[in-house]
């Protein structure tokens, strides 16, 4: 990329230096061709002729290539700009991405998916566009400024008196004006954010949405924020327009007052000169003027363009900023050095908890409050309690999508937190009853955590978590595509699919929160055995409100209000803990399950 950069600004800057020509040419016409004087000696020393047709020609010509070339070369540097900007634009947006991959989920439930999108598209493109607003058009400026000053020197340099006068305006313009402009870009942005993570948010949930005959209120909310969009918008807008219009209007009055004093000093010259107070050579001409005229012209334009540039980095900077807030965030689990890898084939499985507090950033009160309790390696617990008493969140604690708070887990003795990340999560798979397919194939999905599995593999997991049964339903079987969010699988289906992926996984230590709970008595009976099989070996944490998975626990846990309250055997429990027969009764009445007395 720097590549592009680099060659962009060399093409930029030459252009500008040649496009210097056309107003030289244009002063000297007026001036030897025109004009009455003497055709200076260089000309004819590099072979031009002097005479005056053919000195026309010459420049004409001269001028046309000199023009084309400018044009040639700028746009070939325009070339090198646009692709580094684009370069640069997917850069950022990569950045982003990958870092938002990592942030810890409770930030993750702040910026909605939607949200994630804008700033990955929107802000990610200004701020890219900060190359060409704050490099590549305020060089080009720059050096066309410099070259002309450079050459006004050599005419006149009274008459740059007016145009230095500028300068200090623009400078003072920039200071008071220009960086107010940010933050209604700012506000922009925020606002564009909320549109989309708005509009994503009603798609994705649109089965809602027209089942209670919501379209005409999403259409207003989305109506209502891109009414806020355009004000804001409008804001940012009218003050970058201030600076714009206060450079159009300067340019005619500058050539006013130029030609003002300019013609009268061309007269008073003149009058000199016949008088014979004044040498031909000191004389201001017509020719000069002209040239004059137009250098002003290019003296303003790239003055004009860094005022616009000055305004439109504000947009990028604004979404520069935006990223840079997301950018800071710290990582979930940042890689910090000597931290131990595991091997699957080594570890037991042994969980321990001591003391584990955990709260949410955004809530008072902590929801698991020092929870200690241990799973021994192959063993299966079922955590039971009412809804809301934290076991969803005990469980991201073990499989360390959250951190707790305070306390610490271990596995096999270790603390996990001086484990590896990416090591410790391929020893866990969680099956949650919120079933994520993605777009692709149902042997895409079944083999997301884990690419290299084989198509056996596949088949034989799906065998086991019977999934194939509706596979070959299907007309494509494996190969069938379920669209978003696989929309056209039953919950049951989805629960089984998830199922045979964990299966595929092959984990050390097993999580299933309500994983079974869309299964109706025939589907979890017809899954019973696999599930068996599953667990088999593995550590298990399952969570789960039908009483036959409970009752096949080896132990059970049962946390309230984030405390465990009690531990036992199924049987132990089921007979001595009016709490336990209470919460599984009040499960019992919305479940066709068996009772418990069937099973223990
Ligand atoms: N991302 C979150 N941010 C803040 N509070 C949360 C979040 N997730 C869950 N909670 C709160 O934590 C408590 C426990 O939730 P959860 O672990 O999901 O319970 P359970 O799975 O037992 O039904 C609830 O009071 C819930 O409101
Ligand atoms: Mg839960």
């Amino acid at each position: 990329m720097q590549r592009y950069v680099i060659l962009g600004l060399i093409c930029g800057i030459t252009a500008s230096i040649l496009k210097l020509a056309t107003p030289a040419a244009t002063g000297f016409i007026f001036d030897y061709v025109l004009g009455t004087s003497t055709v200076p000696a260089f000309v004819t020393h590099i072979g031009i002729p002097s005479a005056p047709e053919q000195l026309l020609v010459v420049v004409a010509i001269g001028v046309v290539v000199v023009s084309v070339l400018a044009v040639a070369i700028s746009t070939i540097g325009r070339y090198f700009n646009q692709v580094a900007v684009l370069r640069l634009q997917a850069g950022i947006r990569n950045r982003l991405f990958r870092h938002a991959l990592r942030l810890p989920l409770n930030r993750l439930h702040l910026a909605t998916s939607g949200g994630v999108t804008s700033l990955l598209r929107h802000d990610a493109s200004s701020s890219g566009g900060l190359l060409s607003s704050l490099v590549f058009n305020p060089l080009a400026s720059i050096t066309q400024l410099v070259g002309t000053i450079v050459v006004l020197l050599f005419i006149d340099a009274r008459m740059l008196l007016g145009p230095l006068v500028l300068a200090p305006l623009m400078f003072l313009c920039h200071h008071y004006w220009v960086d107010r402009i940010r933050p209604y870009w700012h506000d922009l942005h925020a606002t564009r954010t909320v549109t989309d993570s708005g509009a994503t948010e009603t798609f994705g949930g649109i089965r809602v949405v027209r089942s209670f005959g919501r379209e005409t209120t999403e259409a207003r909310r989305f109506l209502l924020t891109q009414n806020l969009e355009i004000r804001r918008h409008l804001m940012a807008w009218w003050g970058s327009i201030v600076v714009e219009v206060g450079w159009a209007l300067l340019i005619p009055i500058s050539v006013a007052a130029l030609l003002w004093y300019g013609a009268a000093r061309v007269l008073a010259d003149a009058a000199g000169v016949t008088a014979g107070t004044l040498g031909p050579a000191d004389a201001l001409t017509a020719g000069d003027l002209v040239m004059f005229l137009f250098y002003l012209a290019m003296l303003l334009e790239p003055m004009a363009t860094i005022a616009r540039s000055g305004t439109e980095a504000q947009r990028g900077l604004a979404g520069l900023e935006r990223v840079l807030a997301v950018l800071d965030l710290p990582r979930d689990h940042p890689p910090s050095t000597g931290q131990q890898t595991v091997n699957p084939d080594q570890v037991k499985g042994r969980i321990a908890l001591q003391d584990v507090s955990f709260q949410y950033p955004d809530t008072s009160s902590p929801v698991i409050r020092k929870v200690s309790f241990e799973i021994e390696a192959a063993e299966i617990v079922a955590l039971v309690g009412r809804s809301g008493a934290g076991k969803s969140t005990l469980c991201d604690l073990i499989a360390r999508l959250l951190a707790p708070t305070s306390g610490v887990i271990r596995l096999d003795g270790t603390d996990i937190s001086k484990i590896d990340v990416g090591s410790y999560r391929n020893l866990v798979s969680i099956v949650e009853q919120d079933v994520f397919l993605f777009d692709g194939t149902i042997a895409d999905n079944i083999a997301y955590g884990r690419r290299d599995a084989s198509m056996e593999e596949i088949v034989q997991a799906a065998d086991a978590a019977q999934v194939s049964e509706f596979v070959h339903r299907q007309p494509n079987g494996f190969e069938t595509v379920i669209g978003e969010r696989g929309v056209h699988l039953s919950g049951g289906q989805r629960q089984r699919l998830a199922i045979a992926r964990a299966l595929l996984a092959d984990p050390r230590i097993l999580i299933m929160d309500e994983a079974t709970s869309d299964l109706d008595g025939e589907g979890e009976r017809l899954i019973q055995e696999s599930l068996r099989s599953l667990m088999k070996g593995r550590t298990v944490l399952v969570i789960a409100h039908r009483l036959s998975t409970v009752a096949s626990a080896d132990r059970i846990v049962m946390l309230d209000h984030g405390q465990i309250v009690e531990t036992g055997t199924p049987e132990e429990l089921w007979n001595n803990s009016k709490h336990f027969q209470t919460v599984m009764q009040m499960q019992l009445l919305d479940s066709n399950d068996v009772g418990i007395e069937e099973l223990v």
